[in-house]
């Protein structure tokens, strides 16, 4: 759409993955770009394991759902922790790390599109075997793990993941997911208060 940011129009959660090695100074830039979201009180509440050595990766394989098969052939995994502690927890079940982490996700994705690189989140995995695999604690919420990688080779992909690679976006319509104004979509209300 016109007069949007230009990332933010052309990121795709794409599964073509090449294993060229993302230079460091790249992942760099990309994870100070994840730090630079905004969060609750600045209380930053992710934390990130960058994960690039060839014996860690396969380690992490062993997490992914059957569906996520693509994502072994990326070069670099980014495992995105956080607690509810590390930020504020306020009244109606306001749990802020949860959307300080997903602030810093999407920097994350915008600034790797910048690069050039792809990045793809994903909740297909078992975060038990993840928190075993990099020794996270028990405690920790492994929110996301995020593949990047430059674009590769699309020959490895399932149909249903080789249509997808060039649908375009799927989006609902605006009407169900903004109003203005007042609510307009279904729920019981809160009444007595003005
Ligand atoms: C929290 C989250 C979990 C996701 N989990 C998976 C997943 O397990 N496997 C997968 O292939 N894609 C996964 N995706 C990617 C979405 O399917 C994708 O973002 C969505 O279809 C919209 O496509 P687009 O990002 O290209 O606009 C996930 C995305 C998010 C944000």
């Amino acid at each position: 759409m016109e007069g949007l940011v230009h990332e933010i129009e052309i990121r795709r959660a794409k599964r073509a993955l090449s294993e060229r090695k993302i230079p460091d100074e790249v992942l760099k830039r990309i994870m100070t770009a994840a730090t630079y979201a905004p969060s609750c009180f600045n209380n930053q509440p992710w934390r990130f394991v960058v994960v690039n050595e060839k014996s860690k990766l396969e380690a992490l394989h062993d997490s992914l759902a059957g569906g996520n098969y693509w994502m072994k052939k990326a070069p670099a995994i980014i495992v995105l922790a956080t607690k509810p502690d590390l930020d504020a927890r306020l009244s109606d079940r306001r749990e802020y790390a949860l959307l300080g982490c997903g602030l810093a996700a999407e920097n994350l994705m915008l600034q790797a599109f910048k690069e050039g690189v792809v990045g793809h989140a994903i909740a297909g995995f078992d975060p038990l075997v993840v928190k075993a695999k990099l020794g996270i604690p028990e405690d920790y919420i492994v929110i996301t793990l995020i593949a990047l990688g430059y674009p590769g080779d699309e020959t490895h992909l399932s149909e249903k993941h080789l249509a997808l690679e060039h649908s375009p976006r799927q989006r609902k319509p605006e009407s169900e997911v903004i109003c203005w104004n007042a609510w307009s979509f279904p729920g019981k209300q809160v009444t007595g208060s003005s």
